[in-house]
């Protein structure tokens, strides 16, 4: 059994890195929606935390707490740099990306290339742990190529987990890192939860999250039920964060209270405001909130107003306010 910290109980359910999404106005909604999820953010490579813009990279409202950095290297001693940084920030933890298969990526000999290369992802989250006191974490797959997961996975863990990492997510699917577009290795290597399930078993001091294809919050808690210490949930998490994090805090925890749509664009519009103040553009937000009242009705006018409107110069609260009258006039007349 694993012994529960705060940041592994929220672990319980987690919304997934993901590039171009998990950007801090995505996390602030999500957290409006569950105070407890655990948020990832977007991957953010060592050397951009080390020689980039760090405020516009790393910045992020203490609300959004708990939070994790991604990062996303296989130079022990950038990752070292990178952790400390994001430590500094007040990330909550630090994960290390070994399941991306973007050919930017592979490139930089990173990501779910690292699958391959056991003991170097030890090295790093060694260096790591050495120069940051939060926890560091792994994503990875359950294995590349013509890897066999069965043989790969276990010695992956085992020897990553020697170096200290006790907390890894799975998702349970291979990445084929020839022929296949980061897209398709989201969908088509077929999922393989069974082995994760065996993981678990075979690592029971290990805290495992499984990922991958999770697609409501029955499922994720079916999960936690069956013995995995944790789910991370993806794109359904983008595309209907009202259905999967309304009701997390309640189904998942026990605790807390439904929070529906409505209530999630009422507490994103103050939100909105200061943005707007800062000097942002409304879609900035906006275009993270289009999947609120996924099958619901109204759900489309609510879209096509936001995605038509954020975008004019001056579009500001009152066409968020203005698509969600739409939404409640037709619930009311419905
Ligand atoms: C748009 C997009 C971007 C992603 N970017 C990352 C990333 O930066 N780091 C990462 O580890 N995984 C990334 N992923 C993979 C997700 O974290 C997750 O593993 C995958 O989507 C499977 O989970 P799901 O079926 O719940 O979506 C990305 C996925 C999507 C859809």
């Amino acid at each position: 059994m694993t012994t529960d910290t705060p940041l592994k109980t929220a672990a319980r359910l987690s919304v997934a890195p993901m590039m171009d999404w998990t950007d801090r106005h995505c996390r602030y909604l999500h957290r409006q929606l569950s105070g407890r999820a655990l948020l990832y953010t977007e991957m953010v490579t060592a050397p951009a935390v080390i020689h980039g813009e760090r405020e516009r990279l790393l910045g992020f409202e203490a609300a959004e707490h708990p939070v994790a950095l991604q990062l996303g290297g296989s130079d022990p001693a950038e990752l070292r740099q990178a952790a400390r940084i994001g430590t500094e920030y007040g990330y909550d933890e630090i994960n290390l990306n070994c399941g991306c298969p973007s050919d930017r990526v592979q490139s930089g000999a990173f990501g779910a290339i690292l699958m391959t290369r056991p003991e170097l992802v030890a090295e790093c989250c060694a260096e790591m742990i050495a120069e940051s006191p939060v926890e560091v974490t792994v994503k990875c797959r359950i294995g590349v190529d013509e890897q066999e997961p069965e043989e790969v996975l276990p010695r992956f863990l085992e020897t990553v987990a020697a170096a200290g990492v006790t907390r890894f997510t799975i998702h349970a699917r291979k990445a084929w890192l020839q022929g296949l577009s980061p897209k398709e290795n989201r969908d088509i290597p077929p999922l393989d939860y069974d082995l994760v399930h065996r993981m678990k078993r075979d690592f029971p001091d290990l805290h495992l999250s499984v990922n991958g294809g999770i697609g409501s919050l029955e499922e994720a808690r079916g999960f936690l039920e069956a013995g995995l210490d944790g789910a991370m949930i993806g794109r359904a998490a983008y595309h209907q964060p009202a259905d999967i994090l309304g009701d997390a805090d309640r189904t998942i925890w026990g605790e807390g209270e439904t929070v529906a749509a409505e209530e999630a664009v009422a507490r994103m519009l103050p939100y909105i405001e200061r943005h707007l103040a800062q000097g942002g553009r409304l879609h900035q937000v906006t275009r993270h909130m289009l999947g609120l009242f996924a099958g619901r009705p109204g759900a489309r006018g609510w879209r096509r107003m936001l995605s038509e409107g954020a975008n004019r110069p001056g579009a500001g609260p009152e066409l968020v306010e203005a698509a969600l009258a739409q939404v409640t006039d037709l619930r009311a007349a419905a």
